[in-house]
């Protein structure tokens, strides 16, 4: 464990910018996270918790110091006929460990498949997809307090979840997530309540519906919509889907009656900000080489050599188009730094 200087960022963000740290240091364990923290190194430096930056857009060059946490392990805690509770590392892949609950017959997290980053960022923004929340299968997480080098557990309650979001989100840096718990079946239970996933399904004509199916059911939806970041630089959604009163929707239906809205409760809806930013023709829009994906808009790419900032640009001006059009403010769901 050692502090290294002057390192690119570009192998730890998954938009492939190249901006730069002056230091960077990584934590194989949990007790070096302890260690460091209690040397009180970090009272004088400004810094940064980075893992698999899946979700963050580099605008500029980082003056202090990145914490990669890069702990490894899969422990099962407990299991009974019904249940299992698994201990992930924050450093060990998301998507290699749906995968490896799929060939466990472990069930709960198939729908969440192909998601870039590691665990240990996955409660930070309570990733979902396909009808799923990390929340449904969330157990506690351990994180060490970067104020007095404590470990800490958090448990449903205490990490606040809600849609992208959760009290790590709202208050980074304070804590650095160590390992993630989830409890997940033993006992065949699948969710097909999204309605692209069920369609897909439907089509396949199957008797019996495994969750392998599922699995490769959203590998195969994912892999038609949303690039690969090794291939063209994202950080997947970048806004989150707008959260509108059931008023304002009924008053948008008159002019776009085609609008994409899922009812939340029956005062608010979700609007589908993609469908919203492809409406003002920008799908596929590019300058340089920051753009919308064209396969999904909710997506930016980065075809090659664009910036931080010039992403960022691309973001600011989807958001006054949208908001012009529609009168409906995107929110970023990518952290900014
Ligand atoms: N749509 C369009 N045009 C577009 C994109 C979408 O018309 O360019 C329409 C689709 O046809 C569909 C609706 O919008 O009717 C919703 O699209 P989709 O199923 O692709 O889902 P989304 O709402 O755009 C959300 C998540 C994704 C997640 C999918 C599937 C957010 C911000 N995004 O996208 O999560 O994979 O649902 O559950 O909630 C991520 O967070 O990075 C992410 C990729």
């Amino acid at each position: 464990m050692k502090i290294q200087h002057n390192i690119s960022l570009k192998p730890y963000n998954t938009f492939n910018i190249d901006q730069i740290a002056s230091s960077f240091i990584r934590f194989e364990e949990l007790q070096d996270v302890i260690n460091f923290v209690k040397s009180g190194e970090l009272k004088s430096v400004k810094y940064y918790i980075l893992g698999g930056g899946s979700n963050i857009l580099l605008t500029q060059d980082f003056d202090g110091l990145i914490l990669h946490p890069d702990i490894k392990g899969i422990d099962i805690v407990s299991e009974d006929e019904k249940n299992i509770l698994v201990k992930i590392g924050a450093g060990e892949v998301w998507e290699d460990f749906v995968e490896y609950t799929v060939d466990k017959e472990w069930y709960g997290i198939e729908n969440l498949a192909l998601i870039p980053g590691r665990v240990g960022a996955a409660p930070i923004q309570n990733i979902g997809a396909y009808g799923i929340e990390l929340k449904d299968v969330f157990y506690e997480l351990e994180a060490i307090n970067l104020k007095t080098g404590e470990l800490e557990i958090f448990d449903l309650d205490r990490c606040d979840f809600a849609y992208r979001s959760s009290f790590f989100k709202k208050k980074p840096g304070k804590y650095l997530i160590c390992s993630v718990s989830l409890k997940l079946s033993k006992l065949k239970s699948l969710n097909l309540t999204y309605k692209v996933l069920s369609d897909y399904i439907a089509n396949l004509k199957v008797d019996e519906i495994t969750q392998r199916m599922v699995f490769e059911a959203v590998v195969a939806i994912r892999n038609s919509k949303l690039p690969k970041p090794e291939v063209l630089g994202n950080a997947g959604s970048f806004f989150k889907n707008p959260l509108v009163t059931n008023t304002k929707l009924e008053s948008l239906k008159i002019r776009y009656p085609e609008i994409k809205a899922f009812e939340v409760d029956d005062k608010k809806s979700k609007l589908a900000a993609g469908w919203l930013i492809e409406k003002t023709g920008m799908k596929g829009y590019r300058e340089k080489d920051a753009g919308v994906h064209d396969k999904q808009s909710l997506v930016l790419v980065n075809h090659g050599c664009a910036t931080g900032k010039e992403i960022f640009e691309l973001s600011e001006k989807i958001r006054t188009t949208v908001f012009n059009l529609f009168d409906v403010r995107l929110e970023r769901e990518v952290n900014v730094l």
